[in-house]
């Protein structure tokens, strides 16, 4: 994402920054760098990780990821770097045709598509996606969807290796780079832009050694006018009804993502307050400023021309709260809608991380992408196979909690419930906690952090969580590399009650400063996802060091070796893993490349002889690389 807002958090939580720095100054280490500092915290906080055990696991990650990394010298120019054992091809750019022979738009200068053709296009703004792989009979291979460490076999040979719906967010498309002006002059404007953003579901399939979208009845794109439902606590609650009477429709700014095991795709809107506006008389109440609700918005002005995006607008007054859920989508399921998972709270969700926990409770971890904002957890009910089978959504009956990170490397999951006094005094019932959960968790004590990205669960068993940079943390001590936080980190936990408990102990994984200088360099982890084997594969948004574009890296976890898989673009972000069953073909996103601006990139844009071109003059459009290794081995390694 490129907006960068300030913090909206009020409270006087104490931030993860003095939690870190307490840990530190009574370990009395503070006179390390901190990586150092880091190494001995971690060394201290009575985890068993497989990090810090020295001599056995530097073999291991050679074996781990034996590519040749793009040298920080090549990661600068308008088209992207791949490392030299890798390749890469371009799938789904924006204007994209959902369907083959469906219209078509190739960024040729001067031009835009309509919004009539934007709606059966891909959209703009590649961010989180996910490769759900097909059976015979069209739908989710439910036992190849989940990576294994084990890619040989059935894996190789199975259909959903090769055929599959990829489901695909487009969080955002700034005017001038959609619409080629700053202001929409148009209802049409305006739908062009709305048609932009959204979700694409579709089919995709490696034929002759080329990943292509093909037809299929579930392809389809979802936008912010297409009707959706809402489920869980908040459903039916008079914060979502409007005078109006409109129905529930759309999704926007849809970040990053998660998936279920029982195979739908979970989209979460991030900054969703942006495409809000007023054309009449407003002032923000505590709980708008809390999300960041202004009179102008990102200045994206839907509000001009659709009176759903006017918080002036009494007909539309509770719209805003239709907006900022993460949202369950079927992608192999056309006629289901999109279902709004109240459960799991409205914030400026980033990713919607699953994972299996005690008796198969579904646990899901969620990151609030803000400065001094927080990191969440939601535990099912019950077990989600059973819940399922009585017809219960394992996302609508559960238990929704907040961290907050102690100075000794524990912590503690804090219930966002009405039982607690704490918020009986302030909200009116359940779903009002949810509908607010910001303004819930800054009631509790949970710790403020540094803009919470993506979630993963490793091979280790812990939970990664990447913290992108906080350039408002304020720090006395100049040494403390995290005080402002330009560079970001990556921190990781490990729950309690396999997942289900309330305490958690955590620890540091990488501090992106530490690299700067180096063939390492990186600066805002914000994509993070882990293979089976031990490798994170790591995706930046954000200036980068060392004259570098946003990049792809792939670290092993026990040893911490960093290695730099691909760079993007001028002005790009890398954004957005998936990877087919057998772990051979890695997707990823270039998102907003050029920022928009031809004059920096015009990628994807080719030659009569397919060749990248660097043009000055076509519109760059995001897209996603499909990349492999060239001798068809794992992604990573
Ligand atoms: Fe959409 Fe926080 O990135
Ligand atoms: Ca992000
Ligand atoms: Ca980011």
């Amino acid at each position: 994402m490129r907006h960068d807002e300030g913090s909206s958090n009020p409270s006087a939580n104490r931030s993860f920054h003095d939690v870190l720095e307490a840990r530190l100054s009574r370990r009395e280490v503070m006179a390390g760098s901190l990586a150092v500092a880091a190494t001995s915290f971690l060394a201290g906080s009575g985890l068993a990780l497989a990090a810090g055990k020295g001599g056995p696991a530097a073999g291991k990650a050679a074996a781990l990821m034996g590519f040749r990394p793009v040298a920080v010298a090549e990661g600068n120019g308008p088209i992207p770097t791949i490392s030299a054992d890798y390749t890469f091809e371009v799938l789904i750019p924006w204007g994209e045709p959902l369907v083959p022979g469906g219209p078509a738009y190739r960024g040729e200068p001067g031009t835009r598509p309509t919004a009539a053709e934007q709606e059966q296009q891909i959209g703009i703004g590649h961010d989180g996606m996910w490769y759900f792989p097909m059976d015979h009979r069209g739908r989710c291979d439910l036992a190849l969807l989940v990576p294994r460490a084990d890619a040989s076999g059935r894996r190789r040979r199975a259909l959903g290796t090769h055929k599959g719906m990829l489901a695909i967010n487009h969080e955002f498309g700034e005017n001038p780079h959609v619409l080629g002006k700053n202001t929409p002059e148009s209802l049409e404007d305006v739908r062009v832009s709305q048609h932009a953003h959204g979700v694409s579901v579709v089919a995709i399939e490696n034929i002759d050694g080329h990943w292509r979208t093909v037809s299929n009845p579930n392809t389809r794109r979802i936008h912010v006018n297409t009707p959706v439902e809402f489920s869980g606590p908040v459903a039916g609650h008079p914060l979502l009804d409007n005078l109006a009477g409109n129905e529930p429709a759309g999704t926007v700014n849809n970040c990053a993502n998660g998936y279920t095991p029982w195979g739908t795709y979970l989209s979460c809107e991030e900054n969703f307050n942006g495409y809000f506006g007023a054309n009449g008389t407003f002032s923000p109440t505590p709980g708008q400023a809390r999300y960041g609700f202004s009179v102008g918005g990102f200045g994206y002005g839907w509000h001009l021309f659709d009176p759903r995006f006017d918080l002036s607008d009494p007909g539309y007054a509770n719209e805003q709260h239709r907006f900022g859920w993460v949202v369950e989508i079927d992608p192999f399921d056309g006629s289901r809608k999109p279902v709004k998972r109240t459960a799991l709270g409205r914030f400026k969700h980033e990713g919607a991380t699953f994972a299996e926990g005690q008796g198969g409770r579904a646990v899901v971890y969620m990151g609030d992408d803000e400065r001094f904002d927080y990191i969440y957890k939601y535990v099912s009910a019950d077990n989600w196979r059973s819940m399922l089978a009585r017809g219960v959504s394992p996302l609508d009956e559960g238990t929704l909690y907040v961290a907050r990170f102690d100075d000794d490397g524990s912590g503690e999951w804090i219930e966002l419930s009405i039982a607690d006094p704490r918020l009986a005094a302030r909200f009116a019932d359940q779903a009002e906690v949810l509908a607010f959960a910001r303004a819930a968790a800054d009631l509790l004590g949970a710790t403020p952090m540094d803009r919470p990205e993506w979630s993963t669960v490793a091979a280790d068993d812990m939970v990664y969580f990447t913290l992108t940079n906080n350039s408002r943390r304020t720090l006395a001590d100049a040494a403390n590399p995290l005080a402002p936080n330009r560079d970001g980190h990556i921190i990781r936990f490990m729950d309690g009650d396999r997942r289900i408990g309330t305490s958690f102990s955590w620890d540091l994984f990488l501090i992106a400063r530490d690299t700067h200088g180096t063939e390492d360099s990186f600066s805002s982890p914000d994509g993070i996802w882990a293979d089976p084997e031990g490798r994170i594969l790591i995706e930046t948004d954000g200036g980068q060091q060392d004259g570098l574009n946003n990049q792809l890296l792939v670290a092993d976890m026990g040893t911490r070796e960093i290695r730099r898989l691909l760079t993007g673009v001028t002005g790009d972000e890398i954004t957005g893993i998936a990877v087919t069953p057998d772990r051979r073909t890695l997707f990823v996103n270039t998102q907003h490349p050029g920022e928009g601006n031809p004059a920096w990139s015009n990628f994807p844009a080719t030659d009569a002889d397919g060749n990248f071109v660097f043009d000055g003059v076509t519109i760059p459009r995001d897209c996603t690389l499909v990349i492999r290794r060239k001798d068809g081995g794992i992604i990573g390694s």
